[in-house]
This record gives C-alpha cells, structure tokens and sequence, in this order.
C-alpha cells in the first residue's frame, strides 16, 4: 500500500486491541480496531483488504459487505464454491466492489504473457501450460496450513495460483485428472492436477506444502514458449522463445512487494465507479474455486462443516 500512489492504509482491524494496536504502530496506520465490526463499520474505510486464514473469509467478507464496504479478499477466495457464490450474490445485490486479492494476476510479468500469448499471438497458440508452487514446510499441527479447520493444504494455499494462472490462458477446465497425498493431519500436502481444455490443450500442475519444486511456469504454444522464472509467481521476468529464434528476456519489474498492483487494481476500479476488476472477474474467481472443488471431491477431501 505504502508504493501504491494515493492509497491510505486508514485502518487496521483485529480479534484483539493489542495485536491491533502493535499492527498500526509498524505500518503507520491512522486507526486500530479491537473487532473485525469496528473496522467494517468504520465511514472513513473505502474498501477492506481480507488477509485472515481461508476458512475465515466468507464470514470475514460478509461482514465487510453488510456494513456496505468494498472488499478485497485474499486467496483462496473462500473455502468452496457454494461460499464464492455467496460473496458474489451479495456483492451484485448491494453494488458493492468485490475482488480476490489474486495479486500475481496483477503483476507486470502475467500483463506481458497475457499480451504476447493472448493478443500478440507471439507463440502461436497456447497449448501446454506447465507450472509448479512447492515449498518445505515441516509439519506444525497448529500452523494454519495443517490445520484442515483453517482450510489448510497445498491445493488451496499454492495450488490455488496454478489453477488461476491456467484459467487466464485457458478458460475453465472441460476435463481433470488428479492426485493428492494426504497427509498425517488430514490436509493435502502434495497434489498433481491435469486439467484438460478441450483442442489438445492442457495444464500439468503440482502444488507442496511438504516439497520443495522450481516454482517456474512455461507456457507452450504451437510457435514457440514462454517461461516465468522462478519463482513465477511473483515473476519480474520472463523469456519468449519463438521457434527457431534466439529466446529474447523481457524484464517486467513490480512496485513494492508485488502486492501493491492488487490494491492499485482494486483502487483503479474504485475510482472508475467499477464493481468488479476486469483482470479479476467474479465470475471467473468463483469458477476456479469449482475447479478446487472438484478435485477435492475426487480425493473425498471435506473441511469441517461442509
Ligand atoms: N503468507 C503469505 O505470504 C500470503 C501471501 C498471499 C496470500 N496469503 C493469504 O492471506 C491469508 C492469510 O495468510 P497469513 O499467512 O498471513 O495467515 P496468518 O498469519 O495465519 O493470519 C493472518 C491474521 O489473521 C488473523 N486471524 C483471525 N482469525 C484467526 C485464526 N483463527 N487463527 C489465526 N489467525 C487469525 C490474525 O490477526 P489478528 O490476531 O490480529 O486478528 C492473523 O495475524 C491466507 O488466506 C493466505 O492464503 C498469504
């Protein structure tokens, strides 16, 4: 926020005054709320960034939109489709900014392969897209991304931006296969996803808690490849190789920490008087979760309460 020009961090809100309080002291922020309700009803508050753990965010974002405020959420947008549906429904009834915080989307470097790959036909047509997110995390039962309570795993937690780098390329999926290791708590820690487009196009992707893997992503297209540089996901480069050319490195630096074209997107909207984020579309959000759906289906996997 502090690298997007014309943003105010207004307010912090928290379960508790203290950590509130310490959280507006590192970052400047003008108010601390002690509840998540002061903060929504808070009249200076344009619009509330969500960053609590997933299972929280479809009641933390219905919280935000009954107190009539523009919400953006972090990703996993919620922990399942039914819960997306809802934020979206809510969001459209009351005309109310609604946006994942799907901040890699925002970056220069997915801007630059969505122009050479989508507009500039400068691989020819995509086919092929291959990308990995995995990380060694060593096993906490009580860190949120163990805790199948808290929606924990690889798919939600990682996988979550392979599904939405393939759905930027390729639409939503016709066909999937998949496989995930569950592991001693429940949660996914290891998953392999297939997704299949329909004309011979498909999306090979893993996603790990538990193993760490290049965190690269290269699309191929009948003329040639694009390839994100790890770690892909917040990219700052990338290298189009056109067949039977000298591959060329286009540098596509970002603002800040990355993050910060999310909330200059989500400001942008605000601004034009815009519900929804043309590079984030509502619609799209809650079909990727569908995907996540149904691979969780396929592994029998359920969160508590579902
Ligand atoms: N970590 C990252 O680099 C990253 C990157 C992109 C997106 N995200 C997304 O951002 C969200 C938060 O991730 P995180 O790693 O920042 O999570 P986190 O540190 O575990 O939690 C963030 C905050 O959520 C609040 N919270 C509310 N209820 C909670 C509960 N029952 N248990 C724990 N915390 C609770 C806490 O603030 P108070 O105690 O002040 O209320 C906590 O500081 C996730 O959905 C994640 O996918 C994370």
């Amino acid at each position: 926020m502090r690298d997007a020009p014309g943003a105010t961090l207004a307010a912090v809100g928290s379960r508790a005054p203290e950590s509130a309080a310490a959280f507006a002291e590192s970052f400047g922020v003008v108010r601390a709320h002690a509840t998540y309700e002061d903060l929504a009803a808070d009249p200076d508050v344009d619009i509330v960034y969500i960053a609590t753990p997933h299972a929280l965010h479809h009641a933390n974002a219905r919280l935000c939109l009954d107190h009539g405020k523009a919400v953006l959420c972090e990703k996993p947008f919620t922990l399942n489709a039914a819960q997306a549906r809802d934020l979206v429904q809510v969001a459209r009834e009351r005309r109310l900014f609604l946006m994942e915080a799907m901040w890699t989307r925002c970056l220069p470097a997915l801007a630059e392969v969505r122009r050479l790959s989508l507009e500039a036909g400068a691989i020819g047509q995509p086919r092929f897209l291959i990308a990995d997110f995995g990380f060694h995390k060593p096993f906490d039962p009580n860190h949120r991304l163990f805790e199948l309570a808290m929606g924990g795993g690889a798919l939600l937690d990682v996988g979550v931006y392979l599904v939405s780098l393939a759905s930027m390329l390729f639409g939503n999926p016709e066909e999937m296969a998949s496989r995930a290791h569950i592991g001693q708590s429940g949660v996914d820690e290891d998953v392999a996803l297939l997704l299949g487009y329909g004309e011979g196009r498909f999306a090979q992707l893993t996603a790990s808690i538990a193993t760490e893997t290049p965190q690269e992503a290269i699309v191929f297209g009948s003329e040639g490849s694009i390839r994100l540089h790890a770690l892909w996901w917040k990219a700052n480069r990338l290298t189009l190789a056109v067949n039977g050319r000298t591959a060329e490195t286009i540098e596509a630096p970002y603002l800040g920490n990355g993050y910060t074209h999310e909330a200059m997107e989500a400001m942008r909207c605000l601004r034009e008087g815009r519900l929804e984020s043309p590079l984030v579309p509502l619609d799209e959000t809650a079909a990727i979760v569908e995907t996540l759906d149904r691979a969780r289906a396929a592994w029998g996997l359920r969160y508590p309460g579902e």
